[in-house]
């Protein structure tokens, strides 16, 4: 088993496919920042899907159980379904999702599942109108997301709630966000706002903590914890007392969880990070270009051994070039 320097195994991979996307909401491209100058990955940059694939077999040979895609928006970039085809094929893998804003969705779920993909995680920060438009920064309808949702369920994926939340912008959403996932049997997680990338202007008190976000749910509903799944989970989970149905939280900034972090990640350019905090990646487009198999090997041996991130346990020194959520996926 590959494990890193503080005995951590390599479990999860995360590929991002673009590090464009059809919204620009605020906490991860601003308008001003992602505007039409921006300077996205030119197309001959990014990997190929038979280069993803490639590397994607390798990791899973190496102990990788869960792949999700991820972008930017994974659904903008052509044939995404046949990379799932691919990526479905691969024995060893026992989870395959990908991390969408919903809004393609609906016209994309059944050809996603018929691929064989399991799950979608649906990025939904409002269910007002009004709240949802001023986040996503370009005016997408709530109701498409809605529509998007619905039509995975439907389809037989699993379906999971991603909500960011940020003081003064969303914080009255928590509630409705909870009554609508308890009523249909979604898990809405909420995350904590993270001062990911250089773009998004975070400041602490922009962040509601987990610990708040539970007593704003407890005013409606017990809640009672429930154990983690496995090693490493992020979200931390909660029951309705007595029901079936869950929300969880993703506490990186108030209780980071690096302690049990086993994801790897793949930049649509071909770079390897091995934390979504990192400052530089590892360039192997090259490597699987060449097609050179037992190099590739050692290089992706290496990389894991020799990890040490730890970014939100530690808060060390600020960084100031670190990479876009954007651009290293979520
Ligand atoms: P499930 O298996 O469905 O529970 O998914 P997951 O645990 O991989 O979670 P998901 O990909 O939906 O991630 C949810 C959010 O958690 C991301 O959008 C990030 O905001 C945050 N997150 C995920 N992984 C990490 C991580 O390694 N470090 C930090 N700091 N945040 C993370
Ligand atoms: N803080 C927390 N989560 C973020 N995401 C993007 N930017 C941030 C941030 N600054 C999340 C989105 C989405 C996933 C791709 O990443 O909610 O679910
Ligand atoms: Fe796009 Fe997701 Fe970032 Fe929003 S959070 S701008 S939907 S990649
Ligand atoms: Fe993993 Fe880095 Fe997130 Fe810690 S901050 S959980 S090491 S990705």
């Amino acid at each position: 088993m590959l494990v890193d320097r503080h005995h951590r195994p390599l479990r999860d991979l995360r590929i991002s496919i673009t590090d464009r996307c059809n919204f620009r909401c605020r906490y991860c491209m601003p308008a001003e920042v992602f505007g039409p100058g921006y300077a996205f990955l030119p197309r001959e940059d990014l990997l190929t899907y038979e280069e993803i694939e490639r590397l994607a077999g390798m990791v899973v040979s190496m102990g990788v159980r869960k792949v999700r895609v991820t972008g930017g928006e994974p659904l903008i970039r052509r044939g995404v379904e046949d990379l799932v085809k691919m990526l479905a094929s691969l024995r060893g893998l026992d989870d395959l999702a990908l991390t969408t804003n919903g809004v393609l969705l609906a016209r994309h779920a059944e050809a996603l599942r018929l691929s064989g993909l399991h799950r979608v995680t649906v990025s939904l920060d409002a269910l007002d109108e009004e709240v949802f438009s001023r986040m996503n920064g370009v005016g997408a309808r709530v109701e498409r997301v809605l529509e998007g949702i619905a039509e995975a369920k439907s389809c037989g994926l699993g379906v999971k709630i991603n909500t960011v939340v940020q003081r003064g912008v969303n914080e009255s959403e928590i509630l409705p966000l909870v009554r609508w996932g308890r009523e249909r049997g979604i898990p809405v997680r909420f995350i904590e706002f993270m001062d990911v990338g250089e773009t998004n202007g975070w400041r602490m008190e922009q962040v509601v903590s987990a610990q708040e976000m539970i007593e704003i749910v407890s005013r409606e509903f017990s809640l009672e914890k429930v154990s983690p799944a496995h090693e490493g989970e992020v979200a931390r989970r909660y029951r309705f007392r007595g029901e079936g149905g869950e929300v969880g939280f993703i506490t990186s900034v108030t209780q980071p969880f690096c302690g049990g972090c086993n994801r790897l990640r793949l930049s649509a350019e071909g770079k390897l990070f091995t934390c979504l905090f990192a400052e530089n990646g590892f360039d192997v487009r090259e490597l699987l270009r060449s097609g050179n198999e037992e190099t590739l090997r050692l290089v992706l041996k290496g990389i894991w051994n020799d990890r040490t991130d730890r970014y939100s346990e530690e808060r060390g020194p600020r960084k100031t070039n670190k990479v876009e959520m954007s651009y290293i996926g979520g």
